[in-house]
């Protein structure tokens, strides 16, 4: 199964080698309920109390044939859980509809928004524009379950103990069966006294709209409130078609970049194209920002329209954070910029792609000052770079959510410039610039480093805690389990897993008792 022999293409950089990379695309083929892991190097901190969830592609083929990106892969939820210096292991996959159905035919019976298609060619494939919603993007707690999101359709429910599909959820309400709801939820700490998901969806076309949603994420016996009880929300609309995947918040704005793109729909009904393959950069264009100023915020008095300013020229999947700098009116937001839409091209395969031909993200710094914005939006916006190193699935500690932080971790390339596949961590000092990188090259390749807090840690140590991050290990061909200290980036542990997971994409970490 495993693809490793047909990656050939030449390998430009020392930090690695292309068939270890290309191994991790495979098929997950075992579902383990509540494993108990060793630590091979170290040892699991005692403290470390929860549940860290992790959400990615699992299936990439089907009856011989593979998926055209690793995108299209049916979304593959993995829990390892902490309790006493004692860790455990679980995965199963979400039982979506397409998943289901796929697994009775044995090959694939839809068409992936990514370009895979159905067996037959572009005939077989015309006129189907039926989503399979694939659950693959992120997975978060939201009251008494999991969320596994996939950001064109609905969540999943799952129970967060064993896992177990629980179906479709339209959130009590919330939602219009199929309404789009994004895979990016945001975490407010409590700017408004008590936390909240935040979240939106968008719909898009010549006219695209904006729906904010803001989830309590506790019961409130006071007020009655319940987990997962919508507590605010607004609706905006705006010209053009929004490619939407991530957003920032700061305690009075929800902050979109609109990136400068076109859809052109036909090669995708006409059954050539995956709907994302549709997706072009407008050559020359800039972006924009939308703030949107969230509901019952001092901004929303004043502001009752969202505010356009233009972006920098780039393209923006996920953003670091974004706060509101007291001192100078500004709203800054933190974003991982590259030079361009990294287009998928129908005939190429992804796993020679190559990476020397593709843009890098690198950290970006726009300051807004919103004085300007309305009277002046071309002048309003100054930037600056905080990393240019090759860098993705950036974070902050989960109370300086909306704030200034002092320190970003995030994944980044061996090399220093260049793009590359992600092979190491990275903490990131943004007031010094100072950087601490721990590295899993030549043969490991890192997913999205989730910071955990230690347990009782004073929030003002912002670096008190630990990194939690899969990591392919292209020697073993399987995944492991890194545990770092997040203020030394030293190596706390590795859990050798007793499985093999796939590059991933998103996940979250549940305190115990949470
Ligand atoms: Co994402």
């Amino acid at each position: 199964m495993t693809p490793a022999a047909t990656a050939s293409a030449p390998t430009p950089s020392a930090s690695y080698n292309r068939a270890d990379w290309a191994s991790a695309f495979r098929n997950v083929v075992s579902e383990l309920s509540a494993v108990s892991l060793n630590a091979a190097r170290g040892s699991v901190p005692p403290e470390l109390s929860g549940c860290l969830y992790r959400n990615g592609p699992g299936r990439l083929e089907r009856g011989g044939r593979w998926v055209h990106h690793p995108f299209d892969g049916d979304g593959m939820i993995t829990a390892l859980r902490f309790e006493g210096g004692q860790a455990q292991l679980s995965n199963r996959f979400v039982r979506t509809a397409g998943w289901q159905a796929e697994e009775e035919a044995g090959r694939f019976v839809y068409r992936g928004v990514f370009g895979t298609q159905k067996p037959g060619g572009a005939l077989a494939n015309a006129f189907d524009l039926r989503l399979k919603n694939i659950a693959n993007t992120h997975v978060v707690r939201l009251g008494d379950q999991l969320l596994a999101l996939w950001e064109a359709a609905e969540p999943h429910a799952l129970d967060p103990d064993t896992l177990e599909t629980r179906g479709i959820t339209l959130l009590d309400g919330v939602l219009k069966p199929g309404e789009a709801f994004s895979a990016h939820p945001r975490f407010d700490p409590g700017h408004h006294g008590e936390r909240r998901m935040v979240t939106f969806g968008v719909k898009a076309g010549p006219t695209s709209s904006i729906r904010l949603m803001e989830f309590a994420v506790a019961d409130d016996p006071g007020s009655g409130v319940r987990a997962g009880q919508l507590l605010a929300e607004r609706r905006d609309s705006f010209r053009g078609f929004a490619f939407l995947h991530d957003f920032a918040i700061t305690p009075q704005w929800a902050v979109f970049l609109q990136n400068a793109i076109a859809f052109n729909p036909l090669p995708y009904v006409f059954g050539q194209k995956g709907a994302a393959q549709c997706l072009a950069s407008k050559p020359g264009e800039a972006g924009q920002f939308w703030l949107i100023p969230r509901p019952g915020s001092a901004a929303a008095e004043r502001h009752p329209q969202p505010l356009r300013v233009p972006a920098p020229e780039g393209f923006v999947f996920h953003h670091l954070n974004a706060f509101e700098d007291g001192a100078s009116g500004e709203l800054v937001v933190d974003s991982l910029y590259y030079a361009d839409f990294p287009s998928i091209g129908p005939d190429t395969d992804f796993r020679s792609v190559d990476f020397e031909s593709i843009p890098e993200g690198q950290l970006l710094r726009c300051r807004i000052d919103l004085e300007r914005a309305e009277a002046d939006p071309a002048g309003a916006v100054r930037q600056h770079w905080l990393e240019q190193r090759c860098c993705e699935f950036a974070t902050v500690h989960p109370a300086r959510q909306g704030l200034e932080p002092r320190f970003a971790w995030m994944a980044v390339a061996e090399r220093e410039r260049g793009n590359d596949p992600l092979q190491a961590i990275e903490k990131l000092d943004l007031v010094s610039g100072e950087r601490r990188v721990w590295s899993a090259a030549p043969r490991g390749f890192v997913s999205e480093p989730v910071f955990v807090p230690r347990p009782g840690a004073d929030a003002a140590a912002e670096d008190d805690g630990w990194l939690l991050c899969v990591v392919w290990n292209g020697a073993r061909c399987a995944s492991d389990l890194v545990i770092l200290n997040a203020a030394d980036m030293g190596e706390q542990a590795v859990l050798e897993l007793p499985l093999a997971i796939p590059h991933g994409l998103h996940g979250s970490w549940v305190a115990a008792g949470a």
